[in-house]
């Protein structure tokens, strides 16, 4: 964020309460937030009885005795699944739409409860019959289609933790993944569709296996797009004839609340992703409480869309576990908002009545941009509450989210949580905050966050670091398989309290307004890109000595990466003759390497990085030339003539 729009967020003054109608039907009252503040231990056993079914109730409710290793509800026993299937169709609402499935060519599904709980079952069955056991990982490679939701359902149901890899990754991405978490069983689908057109995602798996991921035994293989697809006999299997011939009911597996439930990776400020390792009691235990609350959820008669992939956090608590979890009906859908035509989510609001949109910034500055003429079109009267996640919602957006999408009449919940955090952890509530555009505002009940200063003090306001004072049930558990990290990453910035990377503004109301990541973490669409990962990328072509990416302030994304790169000295003529060339096999590679949403943006061929005298990159002077602006103060460089020889050299 430049320094022009922190300026502008931090002076927005406007406040839109809730009206007295939905005031007065909100899940969520008052009350809450004084019930977590008289016991916050007592009010997570609490929320964790009345909003879990437990096969053993716990006794125990959080055991800190080894911080920052946490055991909540460490003696119970449970099963998610369970939870998020069976429950509801033993309650009676067997024949409630769990899943409307809008898939980008047209076709349409719409599974009950109970078919959910048929199709997992017979899923579970297929999966153990190939050798899964609980505690085995599985990874997952899907598109956006109901197999993606039944596939980690059916993992949860036998306690094998899943490990979800965003379909947009490449097989090099996937490989990485696979090994680290040594993944026994891949579920992948023949391809899916993007922008009228069918993409393929099999071969990446191929890839990677034939690259390494040696502890996988089976790819199973959803048909989707009906492409033509190479085939291992004996280690691929066919989704659709495995559950067709697999039993249709499966007992449960029930775990330990502390079971791994899932890993899920994400980049942080070094090369490597980092495996986040979620468990079993705490995690649906605050799943099921936010998405109760801060959507305000009537299962009856609500229709939920969270727009985001399953392979992100927000796909895995906010599509799958959250919704399942409460009973509710929700829609899941395949493509891009472009295809066929840029009304086609309004065209999806209207079809299905949805009453409850979540979404990221990005996504509505896109639809600002494409005018307010295209929802106008369609018929947006029955959504009554708006949700935004993944970055900071610019006031303006806000203001046109609330005005064109809501009507005027929607709460807007701006809700702030990481990978890490599980779930939504700072959020209005929509029936009881007098919400402020572009702030997330204030910690939900239960939970307790902060602003610190350099030193680790607490400001009564300001900006500083925002960090979680104590520990929440849905934390992250570790960094799969490095314990260390997880410690070195977390808890060691201020001793004995989380530290998120991200900046904060505490103001005179006491709301939280976020300032974007203070590490070398970007935020690009609402995806969370790690400069170092890039960089890395970047090198590991024979052509690049030397490379440093920033993430360039975006007015549609957010940021956006651009690269610096230096050529080894054997291609420099190479790069002078034909640099524009060259830039463009450079930016391919770390669609090889990562995927296509790390490509950077533009890749610039630099004589010299600048550099402190420690050898430090100073990224500041380079985010200076990647946005435009007047290069900033060089006196720290080593040699200061390096930002005139870099932006010269550009210029021509
Ligand atoms: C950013 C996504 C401002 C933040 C759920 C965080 C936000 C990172 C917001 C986590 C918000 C998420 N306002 N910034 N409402 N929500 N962020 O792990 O920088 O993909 O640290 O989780 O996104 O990204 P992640």
């Amino acid at each position: 964020m430049t320094s022009e729009t922190q300026d502008n967020l931090l002076h927005e003054e406007r406040v839109f309460p809730p009206s007295p109608e939905f005031a007065a039907q909100a899940n969520a009252q008052p009350e809450l937030y004084e019930r977590a503040a008289a016991d916050r231990l007592n009010f997570w056993a609490e929320q964790a009885r009345d909003l879990v079914e437990w096969q053993t109730p716990f006794t125990e409710t959080l055991d800190w005795s080894n911080p920052p290793f946490a055991r909540w509800f460490g003696d119970g026993k449970l099963n998610v699944t369970y939870n998020c299937v069976d429950r509801h169709v033993e309650a009676g609402h067997g024949d409630r739409v769990a899943i409307h499935f809008e898939g980008e060519p047209g076709d349409t599904l719409s599974l009950t409860y109970r078919e959910l709980q048929d199709q997992v079952s017979r899923a579970a069955n297929v999966l153990q019959s190939l050798g899964v056991q609980t505690g085995d990982r599985v990874a997952v490679y899907l598109p956006m289609i109901p197999e993606a939701v039944i596939a980690l359902l059916a993992c949860a149901r036998i306690g094998a933790p899943h490990s979800v890899v965003f379909g947009g990754f490449s097989a090099e991405a996937l490989r990485s993944r696979i090994e680290d978490a040594e993944a026994k069983v891949v579920i992948t689908a023949d391809g899916g569709y993007r922008r009228g057109n069918p993409f393929a995602l099999k071969p990446a798996v191929d890839e990677a296996l034939a690259q390494g991921a040696e502890s996988v035994k089976h790819v199973l293989t959803v048909r989707r797009t009906g492409q033509e697809t190479a085939w291992t006999e004996g280690r691929d299997v066919w989704w659709s004839e495995a559950l067709a011939a697999a039993s249709d009911t499966h007992e449960p597996v029930w775990v330990d609340a502390e079971h791994p439930l899932f890993i899920l990776y994400t980049s942080g400020t070094t090369g490597k992703p980092k495996g986040i390792l979620h468990t079993t009691g705490g995690y649906l235990t605050q799943v099921t409480y936010s998405f109760k609350n801060v959507f305000d959820i009537k299962p009856e008669t609500d229709v939920f869309w969270c727009t985001a992939d399953v392979g992100w956090i927000t796909g895995h608590s906010y599509v799958a576990y959250g919704p399942l979890s409460n009973g509710a009906t929700q829609v899941l859908y395949e493509g891009t908002p472009d295809s066929p035509h840029r009304g086609r989510w309004w065209e999806i609001v209207q079809k299905y009545r949805v009453s409850i949109l979540y979404t990221a910034p990005t996504a509505i500055r896109t639809f600002m941009k494409w005018g307010e003429e295209i929802p106008a079109d369609f018929d947006l009267s029955s959504l009554r509450l708006l949700g935004s996640v993944g970055e900071n919602i610019n006031p303006e957006a806000w203001i046109w989210y609330r005005r064109v999408i809501g009507g005027d009449r929607c709460p807007i919940v701006d809700t702030w949580w990481q990978t890490e955090t599980g779930s939504i952890l700072i959020s209005p509530l929509p029936g009881i905050t007098g919400a402020r555009p572009g702030s997330a505002q204030k910690p939900l009940p239960g939970v307790v966050a902060s602003v610190f200063d350099d030193a680790g003090e607490h400001l009564e306001s300001g900006s500083g670091y925002l960090v979680l004072d104590e520990p929440w049930p849905s934390m992250l558990r570790g960094i799969w398989g490095d314990p260390e990290r997880f410690k070195e990453t977390y808890w060691s910035r201020f001793p004995g309290v989380y530290f998120a990377g991200d900046g904060a503004n505490l103001d005179h109301e006491g709301d939280i307004w976020l300032l974007g990541r203070v590490d070398d973490v970007m935020n690009v669409s609402g995806h969370r890109l790690s400069t170092a990962e890039i960089e890395s990328a970047l090198v590991s072509h024979p052509k690049v000595a030397e490379a440093a990416v920033v993430g360039a302030a975006d007015a549609t994304t957010g940021q956006i990466p651009v690269a610096f790169v230096i050529v080894r000295s054997e291609f420099a003529e190479e790069a002078a003759a034909d640099g524009a060339a060259l830039s463009e096999a450079l930016r391919a590679h770390v669609g090889t390497e990562i995927g296509a949403i790390a490509k950077p943006k533009k890749v610039m061929l630099v004589a010299e990085l600048p550099k402190t005298r420690s050898g430090k990159i100073m990224r500041r002077l380079l985010r200076d030339v990647a946005e435009n602006r007047a290069v900033g103060d060089t006196q720290t460089l080593a040699d200061s003539s390096v930002m005139d020889l870099i932006t010269q050299g550009l210029k021509s």
